[in-house]
């Protein structure tokens, strides 16, 4: 039997990188979409297994590479992820989140190409709102949504998009959460924070990955048209409470100043947590587990 054939866009990120190297591991024929000027080192070792297509931006430019790749599925990752943007953002985000991904489902409908997994975010749901995006870049998110339905509609695409929380993993490059975390610990140089009462929802790397080879195996019922789920770890941990975890299961305590910085604008206090479960899936990483594996540590 011919392997299955995955195209995917934001191959070179954190989530994506991680989601190749499980495609090739189980035997797919795994083409990226990549830049000219994209860093490949999330890659490392698994580059002589996949195929580069690199996008010049052109819409024409993408339609080449779909029709060389052919993929029977998409996994559309690619992203420009900005907390708060500033006046100078705006064309790199639009950019990124709407034309890019536009282009490709263009291209996925002129060479017959129709099962896609998009990548949302749970902060398009502020304060467990129907629709309330956090911040532009969740915005961009939302819209991208909008143009798939239109697609949706006129073309025999179907889409299965995962709203992601935080996901957490070895290997991220990301300055987030835990690499902050990790470098206060190393360093014994106190982390400035917010007061920290927020609740995060974090999902282990491993069970990301999964929840999209779950839509992928979902897209192959005929009856899905377009769909969204929440991968969510149905766990809220307080921040404060958080952090004396990653202290305990590391041996090393984080210390930390709380309440030296204010909260952000739009902070999320409390998680989405009106999204429907994505059917088939259940994340299996409880918050320990997970951090020793990012850390390395054994039992
Ligand atoms: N990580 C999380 O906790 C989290 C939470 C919620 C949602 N998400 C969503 O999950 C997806 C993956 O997140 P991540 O953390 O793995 O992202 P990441 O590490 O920031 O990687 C972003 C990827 O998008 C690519 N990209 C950005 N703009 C592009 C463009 N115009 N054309 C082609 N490629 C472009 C980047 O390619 P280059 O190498 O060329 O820059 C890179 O491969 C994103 O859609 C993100 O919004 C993530």
């Amino acid at each position: 039997m011919n392997p299955r054939k995955a195209l995917i866009t934001g191959g070179t990120g954190f989530i994506g990188s991680a989601l190749c190297r499980r495609l090739v591991t189980d035997g797919w024929d795994v083409h990226l979409v990549v830049r000219n000027e994209s860093a490949l080192s999330q890659l490392d070792g698994i580059l002589d297994r996949v195929t580069l297509g690199v996008h010049d931006g052109s819409t024409e430019g993408i339609q080449a590479i779909l029709r060389k790749a052919k993929p029977t599925t998409v996994f559309h990752l690619a992203s420009l992820f900005l907390v708060e943007h500033k006046p100078a953002d705006i064309e790199a985000l639009i950019k990124s989140n709407i034309v890019f991904g536009t282009q490709l489902v263009e291209a996925m409908a002129a060479n017959g190409v129709y099962e896609l997994v998009n990548t949302g975010t749970s902060w398009q749901h502020f304060e467990s709102h129907e629709y309330d995006p956090v911040s532009l870049y969740a915005a961009t998110k939302q819209a991208f949504e909008s143009i798939l339905t239109f697609y949706v509609k006129v073309t025999p695409l179907r889409v299965i998009t995962l709203k992601l929380f935080d996901t957490y993993g070895p290997n991220d490059p990301r300055n987030k959460l835990f690499s902050l975390l990790r470098r206060a610990a190393k360093t014994q140089v106190p982390l400035a924070m917010s007061p920290g009462e927020q609740l995060v929802d974090l999902v282990y790397l491993d069970d990301v990955i999964e929840a999209y080879l779950e839509a992928a195996r979902r897209l192959s019922d005929p009856e899905v048209q377009q769909e969204a789920y929440a991968v969510s770890s149905g766990c809220l941990i307080r921040l404060k409470e958080l952090v004396q975890i990653y202290g305990r299961v590391t041996g090393i305590p984080v210390p930390v100043e709380w309440g030296s910085r204010p909260y952000r604008f739009r902070e999320v206090m409390i998680p989405w947590h009106k999204g429907l479960p994505l059917p088939g899936w259940l994340p299996r990483t409880n918050i320990e587990e997970g951090i020793r594996r990012m850390e390395g540590i054994c039992r």
